[in-house]
């Protein structure tokens, strides 16, 4: 059997961090990553804030919604990810931006795992407090707040965080997600 790249099987969105910031080199890496998604004409709408000052942490920690709060404050880093309507606009109904960014914000997941690594995306974060208190112009939208570090230990994380980091890594099966030649017709490849 062809297997998968190592890295899309065994990247995960751990919650525990050793509190080591990852190094200058490393952030650099992740954010080139970031700059070389592919995206729609290749419009690139996505913009991207480091948070770096502790005062920055402090807001950040703001955004998040209680969930969040139990374990990313203690990312050593900390980013968000937004995108802008105009620049890729919807079409059809559908907002590509979003694609884009999306994209984008793989190339973070992954490059932060071949990196040692741990990058975690959240949607749980409230926007207008985001878009406030990071001075972000309109029309930007935040897509992505994201928690960046080392692993940790599982021990130090609040127990109920600890419950969902226990969980094992699971997909809905190919049979539930693939069609063959129309939709809901089952087949092999
Ligand atoms: C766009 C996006 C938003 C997410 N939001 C949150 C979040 O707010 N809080 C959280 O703990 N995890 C969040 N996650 C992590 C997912 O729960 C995680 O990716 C999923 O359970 C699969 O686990 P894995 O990334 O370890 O493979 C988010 C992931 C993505 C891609």
């Amino acid at each position: 059997m062809v297997d998968i790249l190592p890295v899309l099987r065994s990247r995960q969105s751990r919650r525990d961090f050793n509190g080591v910031p990852p190094e200058p080199e490393k952030v650099a890496c992740l954010l080139e990553a970031f700059r070389w998604a592919p995206s729609s004409n290749n419009r690139q709408p996505w913009r991207i804030i480091v948070v770096r000052s502790p005062e920055a942490h402090e807001k950040f920690n703001e955004c998040l919604n209680e969930g969040n709060r139990q374990w990313a404050t203690a990312a050593p880093m900390k980013m968000i990810i937004l995108g802008n309507p105009e620049e890729q606009p919807e079409r059809f109904g559908q907002q590509r931006y979003l694609l884009d960014v999306g994209l984008a914000i793989e190339n973070l997941l992954i490059q932060g795992c071949e990196l040692g690594l741990t990058a975690h995306a959240m949607a749980g974060w409230d926007e207008d407090t985001v878009l406030k208190t990071f001075n972000v112009p309109e029309p930007l939208r935040v897509a992505a707040l994201f928690a960046v570090g080392y692993p940790g230990k599982l021990e130090d994380l609040h127990p109920d965080v600890q419950a969902k980091e226990k969980k094992p890594p699971s997909r809905k099966p190919l049979e539930e997600i693939v069609f063959w030649d129309e939709f809901g017709a089952a087949g092999k490849p």
